[in-house]
């Protein structure tokens, strides 16, 4: 196959891939931002929180998910496909406990800027209010799970960088939840270390390190200051053997 047939168009702009790469995969690699929650550069794909969802003619696919093939035309940035983006972020926000102002990640938040990006002006759906428990029984880390998007990635940056295997989500529907594999299911009994990829990799503040509460002013943090499309596009694309190095300055983002 010769390289100029191993392109695919996203909203009509013409973007190399390799094979085995993802749509996701090549439109970063090419700076083309498709919105996303759930994936990481460098782990492995889950697909569960459905915002990178692109349209090849009349299906809709993930693109995390979705590997990239000769001659797709694929639609992302339209009205509809950010519509149902911005409905997914509601949902989100509903069904947790997503009060920007008193939680320290504002303005760290992927979340809260994903919102800010799709222009989500109010919650729309009713509060959930759902009834989760905060695990603060770690030296270091708390885990607030009032907050968890349920995107898996500290589970699989557990377990695929960090070694660990300290979470898993159990449950299903509106009963899913983070657990902690851990003889009392406590963060204290876990090895979950402040440093660990796990532990910095929440786009939410579901995890947070202790004792650096408010360390950068609101209104001095990432994405009071550039938007999540902009930073995404900033961002070192990692293989997951950097990963092992980066857990720590994400702890600064
Ligand atoms: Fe995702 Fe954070 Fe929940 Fe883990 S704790 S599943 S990283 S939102
Ligand atoms: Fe593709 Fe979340 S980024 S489903």
């Amino acid at each position: 196959m010769s390289a100029i047939q191993n392109t695919i168009r996203i909203d009509n702009q013409e973007i190399p891939f390799t094979p085995g790469q993802t749509i996701m995969d090549a439109a970063l690699a090419a700076k083309v931002y498709i919105p996303h929650l759930c994936h990481y550069p460098g782990l492995p794909p889950s697909g569960n929180c459905r915002l990178c969802v692109v349209e090849i003619g009349n299906r809709s696919v993930a693109a995390c998910t979705t590997p990239a093939a000769a001659d797709q035309a694929i639609c992302s940035n339209t009205p509809e496909l950010n519509q149902a983006r911005k409905a997914l972020t509601q949902m989100l926000f509903v069904e947790g406990d997503h009060i920007c102002p008193s939680c320290e990640k504002t303005g760290n938040c992927k979340l809260q800027a994903m919102a800010y990006y799709l222009g989500m002006l109010d919650d729309h759906f009713p509060q959930f209010y759902q009834r989760r428990e905060i695990d603060a029984s770690h030296p270091d880390i708390l885990l607030d799970r009032k907050r968890c998007i349920l995107c898996d990635l500290c589970v699989r940056a557990s377990r695929e960088v960090d070694g660990k295997n300290v979470f898993a989500i159990a449950g299903r529907g509106t009963q899913a939840h983070l657990i902690v594999n851990s003889p009392s299911g406590k963060l204290a009994d876990s090895p979950l270390a402040k440093t660990d990829l796990a532990t910095t990799i929440c786009p939410v503040g579901a995890i947070l390190i202790k004792q650096r509460g408010y360390q950068v002013p609101i209104g001095k943090r990432i994405y009071d200051q550039h938007t999540i499309r902009e930073t995404t596009m900033q961002e070192h694309i990692p293989s997951c053997d950097k990963l092992k190095h980066k857990g720590h300055q994400d702890t600064e983002r």
